[in-house]
């Protein structure tokens, strides 16, 4: 079987884990195929709610197997933590979740080389989640990274030569810090890896590829904050896009199968960067504050605006998305109007074609169309949809030229409608 890809549209936290965590029944093996606890995937069933950052989503459900893949960043100590917090909620992870030898490892300098580049950066910072992300990344390209299949081969040896490195940067940038105080709950989470399978995951996975197994990919942060295709700087340090899975797993681009495309009916962005929706008024603060939209890994509030179907084409463009899944539908059940941005104004002429750059006077250009004023979160089938909403889902599915295939309408794993095939 082909390996389906679920990813995010926008920027983040569209409500991914949530689906995949829905979708998993369906698949035999989950797997991460980029980024590391910059993420944060929330996942809500039976009164109960759990973050996961490197752990896929699919650990909740039966004994299907998880994967972390190779072009994911693993923090030890994070890592520990969330298979501590998850093992001790009653969900034993040993025999479910394998690790990629090909995963790069997160050291504890590479957390503070990201808050010496951060703040280096003054007014022009990121606005990174801090955890070490960028930096490993940067380690990995350049050719100095540690991998988890490290930990198996002279890794005092490893770690010391790229931990020396990182020093040497760290006195340029005049950066104060205390690794040993960092150390021991880095190691401790080096040990709990161990007591995880660690695999080659691409043939792990294209195994299953051939003995006809189901495979979902889940992808974290979103396309706008993809490293090429971004809104670039402001972005993160992994492809976010669906060729990530290909170079994130070893997956051959025509072992692809459906591209879940997930967004919000509306849009967020956490950190810095250009956002032009974003609604700086009551309407935006309406938004965070029915949306509850506060970073799950940090807690920063949200920026909160309108859906950019211009950003959103470019991203099904991108992405070959075959399916859409709309998120966080009732967060819009108050509003009188709902608007949807169909061109961006720049230098006032009207373009509808995504641009290079989005940091300079982005104006968008909007439709407006009525709101339905109705409680969804309640609704189980589509036949419950108000009329207003079966008209905004229309008017999505014509300008992306995509069909919206499931609707979320609340946190809870219940909270989903699966449309009707056609
Ligand atoms: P992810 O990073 O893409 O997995 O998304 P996050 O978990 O960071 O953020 C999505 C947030 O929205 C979480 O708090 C979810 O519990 C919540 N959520 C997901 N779907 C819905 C929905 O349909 N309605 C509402 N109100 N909340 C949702
Ligand atoms: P999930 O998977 C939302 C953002 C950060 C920052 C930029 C770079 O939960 O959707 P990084 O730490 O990656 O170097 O930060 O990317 N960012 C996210 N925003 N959701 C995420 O993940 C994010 N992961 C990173 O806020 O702007
Ligand atoms: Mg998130």
């Amino acid at each position: 079987m082909k390996v389906d890809v679920l990813l995010g549209l926008q920027w983040g936290d569209e409500g991914k884990g949530k689906v995949v965590d829905v979708l998993t029944p369906g698949y035999d093996l989950i797997t991460r195929f980029q980024g590391g606890p910059n993420a944060g995937h929330t996942l809500e069933f039976e009164g109960k709610k759990f973050i996961l950052r490197s752990i896929p989503s699919g650990i909740f459900q039966g004994d299907k197997i998880n994967v972390i893949g190779n072009g994911v960043v693993l923090d030890p100590a994070l890592f520990k933590a969330e298979v501590d917090a998850l093992e001790l909620s009653g969900h034993p992870l040993t025999e479910r979740l394998k690790i990629s030898k090909k995963a790069h490892l997160i050291l504890p300098t590479h957390r503070l080389l990201d808050a010496a580049y951060e703040s280096s950066k003054g007014s022009g910072k990121i606005g990174t989640t801090g955890k070490g992300i960028g930096p490993t990344y940067t380690d990995k390209i350049s050719r100095n990274g540690v991998r988890v299949g490290d930990i198996l081969h002279n890794f005092d040896e490893k770690y010391k030569t790229a931990i020396d490195r990182h020093k040497e940067i760290l006195k340029q940038y005049q950066f104060e810090y205390n690794l040993t105080e960092l150390e021991p709950a880095w190691f401790e989470g080096i040990e709990c890896i161990k007591r995880f399978e660690l695999i080659d995951s691409e043939h792990y996975i294209n195994n299953a590829i051939q003995s006809e197994k189901k495979v979902l990919a889940e992808g974290a942060q979103g396309t706008m904050l993809d490293i090429d295709f971004g809104s670039y700087p402001f972005v993160t340090s992994s492809n976010t896009i669906c060729a990530g899975a290909c170079t994130g797993l070893g997956v051959a681009p025509r072992n692809i199968g459906e591209v879940y495309g997930i967004f919000k009916a509306y849009c967020t962005r956490v950190g810095s960067g250009p956002f032009p929706t974003e609604l700086s008024d009551e309407t935006g603060d309406e938004m965070r504050k029915t949306g509850v939209e506060f970073g799950s890994v940090t807690g920063r509030p949200r920026r909160c605006g309108w859906i950019d179907l211009v950003a959103l084409k470019y991203a099904v463009m991108i992405n070959g998305v075959s399916q859409l899944i709309m998120m966080k539908s009732d967060v819009l059940d108050g509003f009188d109007t709902i608007k949807a941005c169909v061109a961006y104004k720049i230098d006032g002429i009207e373009i509808e074609k995504f641009p290079y750059d989005l940091n300079d006077g982005v104006e968008p250009v909007y439709v407006e169309l009525p709101g339905w004023k109705t409680n969804m979160t309640t609704m189980h089938t589509e036949d419950e949809f108000p009329e207003e909403f079966n008209t905004y889902l229309s008017f999505l599915e014509e300008e992306l030229g995509v069909p919206v295939k499931i609707v979320s309408v609340g946190p809870d794993r219940e909270q989903t409608i699966v449309r009707y095939e056609e």
